[in-house]
């Protein structure tokens, strides 16, 4: 059973408190979405997730092992993986090389064969399978994404975060990437998508939290959270007919 346990973390960059005393837990495979306004702290929380950077205070478990501690690659280890709002492949590398790279850095312990099958299946599901042997730096930045995705797929990890996922993905791939949250989540995993687009977190979220801050106001059902007062004033009604912030 996947249980993430997040207690009263807090993050300052100098005199900038970014994260005052979040707590939540994730109880099984949930589909949250995550919200706030630009600089919130939301990135800045995913990366002391993925153990990226060290909180200042507080903890995080993943099951009975503290990660909040832990170098990136030990956290991937023991089953958090994200994504980034700015995506990262290794753009020298072929897309599928790209996806040999993380399965291999973890120990690998299947064979050639096996991993290649892996790969190609994961490239297929997400429609760029025809792109195996271009360079990373060829794609789109919407394949980029597909091709992030397709990276934590072959860690299997047991909770992902997508940070900005749709953000300047054309519809078409918009869908494949819904599709693989559907597919991720269904497979028993539990997701946080970071995400200004309001449509698709609040069809695709059970559980919505609201960072505003460096405080979490809300933590719910997203139509509980839709009609919350704090979160409107905070958040969503400030954004009325203007443009949603990148
Ligand atoms: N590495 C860093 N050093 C200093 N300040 C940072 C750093 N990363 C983020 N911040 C600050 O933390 C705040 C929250 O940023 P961020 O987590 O990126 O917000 P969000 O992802 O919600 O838009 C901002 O004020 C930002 O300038
Ligand atoms: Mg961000």
């Amino acid at each position: 059973m996947i249980h993430l346990k997040v207690t009263n973390l807090q993050k300052r960059f100098g005199g900038n408190h970014v994260l005052k005393g979040v707590n939540f837990e994730i109880n099984g495979p949930e589909l949250i979405g995550l919200i706030g306004p630009n600089g919130a702290g939301k990135t800045t929380m995913t990366n002391i997730l993925d153990g990226a950077i060290k909180p200042t205070s507080g903890t995080v478990y993943l099951g009975e092992k503290r990660i909040d501690q832990l170098q990136p690659f030990e956290v991937a280890r023991a089953g958090l993986g994200r994504t980034f709002q700015v995506t990262r492949s290794f753009r020298r590398m072929t897309v599928l090389e790209n996806l040999y790279v993380p399965a291999l850095a973890m120990g690998n312990t299947h064979g050639q064969a096996e991993l290649r099958d892996k790969a190609m299946g994961v490239l297929e599901f997400l429609t760029i399978d025809h792109l195996r042997n271009e360079y990373a730096q060829a794609l789109s930045g919407g394949q980029q994404k597909l091709l992030e995705l397709g990276r934590l797929l072959m860690l299997n990890p047991d909770v992902i975060i997508l940070d900005e996922p749709f953000a300047g993905v054309h519809p078409r791939l918009m869908e494949v990437i819904y599709a693989y949250i559907q597919r991720v989540n269904d497979e028993g995993k539990a997701i946080i998508i970071i995400s200004h687009q309001m449509d698709s977190i609040f069809s695709l979220s059970q559980r919505l939290l609201v960072l505003n801050f460096g405080d979490l106001i809300a933590d719910g059902p997203p139509e509980d959270v839709k009609n919350d007062p704090a979160v409107i004033e905070a958040y969503l009604g400030a954004e009325e007919g203007e443009e949603a912030p990148a």
